[in-house]
């Protein structure tokens, strides 16, 4: 068919860039593991048991067997399994916070059986050699999407996603309140759970390479800055990189599921939204106390592009004042 020339606009987007070009680009990062496992003939994928169900279901939805390995309180293995063949390792950049434990252990150590996940850190740039998954859509505005970046050679042809049905409740966020458009967004994640693995979609591209990376990247790294000085000795997850980082959030540690729970009550009462990572570990009786305790006792404090300085000292400020009286 040839182009249309002329009629009526589509949604004018800026023509910008991809931030990782050579990556392969899925419906999302499920998907991109999915197609992986499938391409290369794994056999068994070693997981942390920190880790959100999407995970494992994609390894077992392409029937890839599961071993978990547990992580200690720097989120790092306890112990580096050793791999038989046909067996790959995944490891969870945790909130984009584990770049160097990924570049001077892990990636020396398992190379080519190496999965970075890097769904928490979209700024975190692909090692050379190693294959690494996105999920953009947990720091930007879109509506889903993926990444595989350094995708060993195959046929990677998948038909084209479409996402025209899942906008609801980014343009809802734009006109109303959150509250009003949460179901919808809930509604566009379970679907992207069942949908089969697809190649990204024409408008979720366009709206990726339309956007500002360089002023996200540094939103985020200033805001943790501002978090990690004014929360940073009440916090009992001592993991934030010397250098700035534009992490997914800030993470804090607190010492109890009463006290966590009461701090993520309280600040919904102020509409500050904190999500739980992962519900379904605190709910899965294997998983192991460290594990369980970062589920339970974790508050991934947002530190996102929309806000600045101002944000982050009223955020600290009410989560201080609330530690101090429950
Ligand atoms: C660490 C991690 N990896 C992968 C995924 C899957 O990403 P996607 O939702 O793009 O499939 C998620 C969450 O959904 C996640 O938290």
């Amino acid at each position: 068919m040839p182009d249309a020339i002329g009629g009526y606009f589509e949604l004018e987007l800026r023509q910008g860039c991809s931030l990782y070009p050579q990556a392969l680009a899925f419906n999302s990062a499920r998907s991109a593991l999915k197609a992986l496992l499938g391409n290369i003939g794994t056999r068994r994928l070693h997981l942390p048991h920190y880790v959100c169900h999407a995970v494992p279901d994609a390894a077992h939805a392409v029937g890839v067997d599961v071993a978990r390995y547990a992580i200690d309180l720097q989120l790092e293995l306890e112990h580096l399994p050793t791999l038989q063949p046909g067996e790959l390792l995944l490891y969870v950049n945790y909130f984009g916070l584990k770049d160097r434990y990924i570049s001077d252990v892990l990636a020396p150590h398992y190379r080519e059986r190496l999965v970075v996940d890097n769904s928490q850190g979209l700024f975190s740039t692909p090692l050379p050699g190693i294959k690494t998954l996105y999920s953009p859509r947990k720091f930007v505005g879109v509506p889903d999407g993926g990444w595989l970046a350094n995708a060993p050679p195959g046929d990677w042809q998948l038909p084209q996603s479409q996402s025209m049905t899942h906008f609801a409740a980014l343009l809802g966020r734009l006109e109303g309140a959150p509250e009003q458009h949460y179901a919808a967004f809930q509604k566009v994640e379970t679907e992207l759970d069942r949908a089969p693995a697809a190649a990204m979609s024409n408008s979720t591209r366009r709206l990726l390479d339309s956007l500002d990376y360089r002023s996200i990247s540094a939103r985020r790294m200033a805001n943790l800055g501002v978090l990690g000085k004014l929360l940073g000795a009440r916090n009992l997850l001592h993991i934030l990189p010397d250098t700035p980082t534009a992490a997914l959030c800030y993470p804090l540690l607190l010492g109890t599921p009463e006290q966590a729970q009461a701090i993520r009550q309280r600040l919904l009462a102020e509409r500050i939204f904190i999500p739980c990572y992962w519900q379904e570990v605190i709910g899965e009786p294997r998983s192991p106390n460290v594990e369980r305790h970062l589920a339970s006792c974790l508050l991934p404090l947002p530190i996102d592009q929309r806000y600045d300085a101002t944000h982050m000292e009223r955020l600290a400020d009410r989560v201080s004042t609330f530690l101090a009286t429950t």
